[in-house]
């Protein structure tokens, strides 16, 4: 899986806003393949532990309230260079950063509702997409 694969969310402001569909379509022009996906609310309990690294960041609580206001999608991605690509294709964090054509420039509201996630390592891709979903989805 390391090299191949990353995790995506589609978050809440882009899912509920109906963007959902055209994210993905995104990412498949992007030569992204769909190895598992599920929509699903998160719980409190998820979000903060999905978001550990980030527990003692002053936007943790607004983080989570955020993750759990509405359904999200996570998706594991595969396709060569997975993580770098999927970032580079995602733009900055902050879409007022982000270069023209990226994800986050064209559907995210702001650095928080920034309308999906991508993972920043291999070893987190990992970790992530085995937060979501069970060995039997992943082969
Ligand atoms: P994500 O890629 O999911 O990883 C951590 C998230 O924290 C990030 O996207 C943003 O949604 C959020 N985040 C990062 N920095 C800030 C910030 N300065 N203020 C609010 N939210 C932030």
């Amino acid at each position: 899986m390391v090299g191949k694969r990353t995790l995506t969310i589609v978050k809440p402001d882009a899912f509920n806003s109906g963007k959902g569909g055209q994210i993905v379509a995104h990412l498949e022009k992007a030569g992204f393949k769909i190895i598992a996906s599920r929509v699903m609310r998160l719980t409190e309990a998820q979000a903060q532990a999905f978001y550990e690294v980030h527990r003692e960041r002053p936007f943790f609580t607004a983080l989570v309230r955020f993750m759990t206001s509405g359904k999200c999608m996570p998706i594991v991605l595969e396709r060569a260079d997975a993580v770098a690509t999927l970032r580079k294709t995602i733009g900055a964090t902050d879409p007022a950063e982000a270069e023209a054509g990226t994800v986050r420039k064209l559907y995210a509201e702001s650095k928080e509702r920034n309308a999906i996630h991508a993972s920043d390592s291999d070893e987190n891709a990992e970790r992530e997409s085995r937060f979501f979903f069970p060995e039997s989805e992943l082969v």
